[in-house]
């Protein structure tokens, strides 16, 4: 494996200050963090952009002859409904590359397929309805909180505390000024309880990682407890700082083993590889609910994923170079 040159495959983010720059500038830390893991592995590598330049793409994979690749992108030209189509150009290549696939990509970009795919298959996501633009709002069979989701976008993109909205006379304004923003927007019943990541690594069978849960203990009673955009990204906001994940030790087995299952259910259902997170809350009966699932969890070393794989004791690096072979074992190079 040794002198293959692996190609690093990213989308080129927004320049700083524009609106969410923040979360689209962390692929280029995700991009650092895997280039110096390489470079510890001692493999040859080279970073490649991809926009809707395609031709400029396939050029510079050409002219690199990479013969495998990372690909570490969320969206084309920050459209995220494009997250596979790089996957899908390495694919039509024959370029094999770390994480999953154009199709799981893009069928997990999608709230709404993801909660149609796993009402289908009979595990448990909030209750929701899809708000378009123009329909006649009835939240029927909605119990209030609810929260307003964009339907395609992540890393918490319109999600802020004036998402969860308590009453019917809210709603729509609130529902207006996202769609404006976003387009499609989810509006998913509240649930109140805890909230865990769980960490999914390996292809074909992936393992388990320790169970992590985000720890709301500091956040005032005004503050719905949610991840929201400030949480994930804003350094200067209180929930920055009291939205701290944490490894709890206490878990009832039970809980750990049916949140296993449960996870494990959603890898193979979506066709996941590699590397994967699912996001779940336990509703007010105690039951596990899925809020959703993350084909392309970030990897950035203080990211979910990462913190989780650090936790069951393996380095960054070492996490690197098991990404690398289960891309060269899904194919004989
Ligand atoms: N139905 C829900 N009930 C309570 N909180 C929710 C719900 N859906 C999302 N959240 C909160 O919003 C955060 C982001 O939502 P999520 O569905 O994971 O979208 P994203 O793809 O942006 O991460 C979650 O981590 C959680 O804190
Ligand atoms: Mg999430």
């Amino acid at each position: 494996m040794n002198h293959l040159k692996i190609g690093i495959i990213h989308n080129e983010p927004i320049p700083k200050g524009e609106p969410n720059w923040e979360s689209s500038a962390d692929v280029l830390v995700q991009v650092e963090a895997i280039e110096a893991a390489l470079r510890d592995l001692g493999q040859p590598q080279v970073r490649i952009p991809f926009t809707r330049d395609l031709g400029s793409f396939v050029s510079q994979v050409k002219a690199a002859g990479i013969a495998l690749a990372f690909n570490l992108c969320e969206s084309v030209d920050e459209d995220p409904l494009l997250i596979g189509h790089p996957a899908a150009v390495l694919e039509l290549l024959g370029i094999p590359f770390s994480g999953s696939s154009a199709m799981a990509l893009l069928l997990s970009t999608d709230k709404l397929t993801i909660k149609r795919l796993l009402t289908a298959s009979g595990l448990h996501t909030p209750a929701f309805f899809l708000y378009e633009g123009n329909e006649v709002l009835r939240p029927a069979g909605l119990n209030f909180p609810v929260i307003l989701k964009p339907r395609y976008q992540d890393a918490s993109i319109g999600i802020e505390q004036e998402s969860v909205v308590e009453n019917s006379a809210d709603l729509l304004p609130r529902l207006e000024d996202l769609y404006a923003r976003y387009g499609a927007i989810l509006v998913e019943e509240y649930v109140a309880g805890r909230e865990f990541n769980v960490s999914l690594f390996g292809y074909p069978k992936a393992r388990v990682m320790p169970l992590a849960e985000i720890d709301f203990s500091g956040f005032p009673a005004e503050l719905h407890r949610i991840v929201s955009y400030k949480a994930k990204w804003d350094e200067d906001s209180f929930e920055y700082h009291h939205t701290r994940r944490i490894f709890p030790d206490n878990l009832p087995e039970p809980l750990q083993q049916a949140m296993r299952h449960l996870a494990q259910d959603c890898f193979a259902l979506f066709g996941l590889r590699d590397y994967a997170r699912v996001d779940l809350r336990l509703d007010r009966h105690g039951r596990l609910t899925i809020l959703e699932i993350n084909a392309n969890p970030c990897l950035s070393p203080d990211a979910g994923f990462s913190a989780a794989v650090a936790e069951s004791k393996m380095s960054y690096t070492e996490m690197v170079g098991e990404f690398l072979r289960l891309v060269t074992r899904r194919v004989a190079l």
